[in-house]
């Protein structure tokens, strides 16, 4: 169905592999364009309860943006960018968990589609970077933006300004990524981790994301989406069920209302 990426569901978790490994899954359009399709499906499609974006083979998750379609995608660059940013806004948004599990090399707009998940799990061979400036560039998918919230401002024009490579070791310790894992560890990881995130209520998960979210919205006030948030949780029957569960010394039975 798509020819850029792959999808699968793995016990509610929606798998979608970036699969170009001879070119080490570098994003193009089709591909953006594929990308946005498949986080529709986690929007939209209720047996997903999460998804795990991961690259094909064991040497990239995405080496950036397809370098080679850079002279034939157009001259207007801040609309290029914006199309991408879009679909990572989509992915950051999204009311259902998305995670990266960083498999290789996230570079360019691998790194920023990495940043733009909710939060990130690497392989132990991964490398992180953003060397746009090699290409007489700056990141254009959000990179600017989020790798200066993840890491801190000196840390993040650094990296920016010199191109250098960053190991998963490195990028666990600016808490770039949750974990580092052997690379064969890498999905079971990962499901591991979403497995548990999905037996918790929906209604809950969504409204944390977009509270958590509401920091990098400067038009909105992050206390007050948090208080509104608070409040679409209150008194669902998720709500009713997980106080009365506690009072009750047993296991909640969430059914996402
Ligand atoms: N766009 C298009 N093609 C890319 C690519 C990209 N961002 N990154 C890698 N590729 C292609 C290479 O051109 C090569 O294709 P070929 O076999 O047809 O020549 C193939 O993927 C394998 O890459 P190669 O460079 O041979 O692997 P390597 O192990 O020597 O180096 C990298 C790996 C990641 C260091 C190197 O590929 C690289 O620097 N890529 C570009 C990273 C970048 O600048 N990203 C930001 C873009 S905005």
């Amino acid at each position: 169905m798509y020819q850029t990426i792959n999808t699968r569901l793995e016990k509610s978790i929606f798998v979608i592999t970036i699969n170009r490994p001879d070119k080490l899954n570098a994003l193009n359009e089709i591909m953006i364009g594929e990308l946005a399709l498949a986080v529709d499906e986690v929007y939209n499609n209720v047996d997903i309860r999460s998804a795990i974006i991961t690259g094909s083979g064991i040497k990239a998750f995405v080496a950036g943006a397809d370098i080679n379609e850079f002279f034939n995608i157009g001259n207007d660059g801040t609309a290029i960018a914006k199309k991408g940013q879009d679909v990572f806004f989509k992915i950051e948004n999204s009311p259902k968990p998305i995670i990266a599990a960083v498999n290789g090399f996230a570079l360019g707009g691998g790194c920023e589609l990495a940043m733009a998940c909710h939060f990130r799990i690497a392989a132990d061979n991964a490398k992180f970077g953003q060397p746009e400036i090699n290409l007489g560039l700056i990141p254009g998918y959000g990179g600017t933006q989020r790798l200066t919230q993840l890491i801190g401002k000196g840390r993040a024009i650094e990296l920016m300004l010199s191109a250098v490579f960053i190991d998963a070791a490195t990028a666990l310790q600016y808490g770039l990524v949750n974990y580092v894992v052997p690379q064969e560890e890498l999905m079971n990881k990962s499901i591991a981790v979403l497995s548990l995130i999905n037996e918790k209520p929906s209604v809950a998960v969504a409204n944390c994301i977009e509270a958590a979210n509401a920091l990098s919205d400067h038009s909105k006030n992050g206390y007050e989406v948090e208080a509104a948030c608070f409040g679409k949780c209150f008194n669902t029957q998720d709500m009713k069920e997980g106080i009365t569960a506690f009072l009750e010394k047993r296991k909640a039975n969430f059914t996402g209302k």
